[in-house]
């Protein structure tokens, strides 16, 4: 949806379909992290902005995606990029979605948008395409404010992001700098 929406606009949009192949983070590792970090890094690098969904598991991010995000941590390669997070979850996704607005910030990403969807599949068509239009819109709104966040002005890109981590209960000191603050 959020993709479709970026790719009408006139945006390249890049999925990392290949997460799963990610070994397990462990900094034995580091010189030799294998072909799917070695995407993974360049992927984001190269990137003006990153869409990250998840489902919540247990009240929590699944391990996959933490275990990719863990891989980046030293690197830094999340540092100062936009970034806007969508979770789902048949209660809400709320957890999925703070704990990871948290996590993303405390690597220094700019997180400008996030939403949790709850029951996705209540909103949805037999084929899983989004019907309910409240939740379209709001993803819409993520897509368009994600898609200009690379270009906003220092003070228009902290309002977003203070908004985010208050929402997510994160603390303003683990807000990375904003380049040209
Ligand atoms: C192992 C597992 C744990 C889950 N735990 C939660 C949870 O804690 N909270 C929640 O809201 N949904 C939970 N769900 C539901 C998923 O978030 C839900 O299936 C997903 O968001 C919808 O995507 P899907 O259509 O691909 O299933 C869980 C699902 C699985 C498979």
């Amino acid at each position: 949806m959020v993709g479709e929406r970026l790719t009408t606009n006139g945006a390249i949009v890049r999925t990392a379909d290949w997460l799963g192949s990610i070994k397990p983070f462990n900094l034995d590792y580091q010189d030799d992290p294998g072909d799917a970090v070695v995407a993974f890094r360049t992927a984001i690098l190269e990137a003006d902005a990153v869409v990250v969904a998840t489902p919540e598991y247990a009240a929590a991010i699944p391990g996959m995606l933490k275990n990719a995000l863990d891989w980046v941590v030293g690197t830094g390669e999340l540092y100062s990029k936009p970034i806007a997070v969508v979770s789902a979850g048949t209660t809400g996704g709320e957890h999925a979605r703070n704990q990871l607005v948290r996590s993303l910030m405390w690597q220094g990403g700019h997180v400008v948008a996030s939403l949790a969807v709850a029951s996705p599949l209540t909103k949805s068509d037999a084929d899983g395409w989004l019907t309910d239009q409240a939740t379209i819109a709001n993803l819409n709104e993520l897509a368009d404010t994600i898609e200009g966040a690379s270009q906003l002005a220092p003070t228009a890109r902290r309002r977003l992001i203070d908004q985010v981590a208050s929402a997510a209960g994160v603390e303003p000191g683990h807000v990375a700098p904003i380049p040209g603050e």
